[in-house]
């Protein structure tokens, strides 16, 4: 809170001071809370590009400079210095593991990896086309059935229990959709493997081939996970938050509500519609001009995938960190992707291009990341599910924060109601 205010005018005379509060980044933000309650109107922001929801300690991030910082920490930092399980750590847990933390997390998560009998039966019946996410939402659900959050006893207790549950069973849920996809045996996993290794080894091995999962594959797997480990209040983090507020305390639901919301193509979805994109160029000739032509025309709905931000108004820190793992994991294993080589030549057209100069509209997380799982051999339709795997930390430590919030109150904003005013119900005959 500062001293300054904020005066509302309305025709002229004076109707509140509204507080200024500021953040621990000097970012100003005004006080709205008794706007309604002292002059009788809301605020209208859909999107809610101006809004700001709750207080939060988790993710900084200045959408202006390109700045990134998980619990203060540089997310470049992070990436070179952390492996995934020690970065979900700090979020959940608000620091970074000591070396007991974090192999007793460790075993933690061995130990409730497993997943019912009958749970694992459910997978079997889905049909062959149906897409992961789908599976992955219904799942993380149905944990809730079978592994019962009983808050009434020692609430903190079950909730961290709730939580390791969640972070270990996500991976091997996410596993099984795979195989369930390819008709294949489900692969438990195996206590000697890192949560990256065991989560490769789960997808890929298999009785009749040896497999061992490829230290490149395991390195680039990390960091991936950990570019998409949080991103304050976006789509799916504020669906996983409304959940929670309406109560009941069952973090598997509101985490089911988060992966639905990443589905879309708009938010998470894109990693998968950016190859698509990149695959329909290539196939076309490779005409990256064409692609940014049609984005620009405005009867045209198609836009470039993996291309602009709400936040970000300059290259998006995850994209770079993201093009520099692919080009390092690509001349690792020895492949030459032609759609690396569009997506440069389509980034660096768009980036020339004054409609995309004057919006603002750089690559994002998305635009990369899609072509290293493809040179991890993990199908298109993947994709999502392993962005999910990797959000689930923050969308864990928003809920615990949402939990303990002092301020917290359900989730529910107005509205400005546009329909028919007041009339009577016409009877049956007289409607036409
Ligand atoms: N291609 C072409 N034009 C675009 C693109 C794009 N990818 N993104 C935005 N624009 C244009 C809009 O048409 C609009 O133009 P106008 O001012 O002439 O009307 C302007 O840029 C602003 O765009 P909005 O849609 O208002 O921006 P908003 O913040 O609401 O949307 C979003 C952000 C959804 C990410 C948008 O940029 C988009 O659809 N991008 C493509 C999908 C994508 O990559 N999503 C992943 C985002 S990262 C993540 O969620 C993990």
């Amino acid at each position: 809170m500062s001293n300054r205010k904020a005066e509302v005018f309305i025709d002229g005379n004076k109707v509140m001071d509204l507080p200024i509060l500021i953040d621990t980044m000097e970012n100003e933000a005004l006080d709205i809370r008794d706007l309604r309650k002292q002059t009788g109107m809301i605020t209208y922001d859909p999107g809610f590009g101006n809004t700001g929801s709750c207080q939060s300690q988790i993710t900084y991030l200045d959408g202006e400079k390109g700045i990134l910082r998980y619990r203060g920490y540089p997310i470049e930092e992070l990436i070179e210095k952390c492996d995934f399980i020690e970065v979900a750590y700090l979020l959940i847990h608000g620091h970074l593991p000591s070396k007991a933390e974090r192999e007793r997390y460790t075993q933690l998560l061995n130990r409730h990896s497993l997943l019912h009998v009958d749970m694992q039966s459910f997978f079997r019946r889905y049909p062959e086309h149906a897409h992961p996410m789908s599976i992955l939402a219904a799942m993380s659900v149905s944990l809730s059935s079978f592994y019962e959050i009983n808050v009434d006893e020692d609430p903190e207790l079950e909730i961290d229990l709730t939580v390791t549950r969640l972070m270990s069973k996500i991976r091997t849920i996410a596993a099984f959709t795979y195989r369930k996809m390819r008709g294949s045996d489900f692969v438990n996993p195996r206590h000697e493997y890192s949560y990256c290794g065991n989560f490769l080894n789960m997808l890929f091995s298999s009785p009749v081939v040896p497999y061992e999962p490829n230290p490149v594959h395991i390195k680039a797997l990390n960091k991936l996970l950990i570019l998409h480990a949080d991103h304050e209040q976006n789509c799916s983090t504020t669906a996983v938050r409304l959940v929670g507020s309406a109560g009941g305390g069952n973090l598997y639901s509101a985490v089911s509500a988060g992966i639905c919301a990443l589905w879309g193509p708009r938010h998470g979805g894109a990693n998968q519609a950016v190859i698509d994109m990149l695959q329909q160029i290539h196939d076309d000739g490779g005409d990256v001009q064409k692609a940014v032509d049609r984005a620009k025309d405005k009867n045209d709905p198609y836009r470039l995938m993996g291309f602009g931000h709400r936040v970000y108004k300059t290259y998006d820190p995850r994209a770079k960190i993201g093009r520099e793992i692919c080009e390092e994991v690509l001349a690792d294993l020895g492949i030459k992707d032609p759609l690396l080589e569009i997506a440069e030549k389509l980034e660096e057209t768009a980036l020339q291009d004054d409609y995309f100069k004057e919006r603002f509209l750089y690559p994002n997380v998305d635009f990369y990341t899609g072509i290293i799982f493809r040179a991890m051999n993990i199908p298109t339709n993947m994709y999502t599910v392993l962005f999910s795997m990797g959000r689930l930390p923050g969308w864990i430590a928003h809920w615990l924060e949402w939990r303990h919030d002092p301020f917290e109150r359900i989730g529910r904003p107005r509205q400005l109601y546009m329909g028919p005013t007041a009339r009577s119900v016409p009877h049956i005959d007289e409607r036409e």
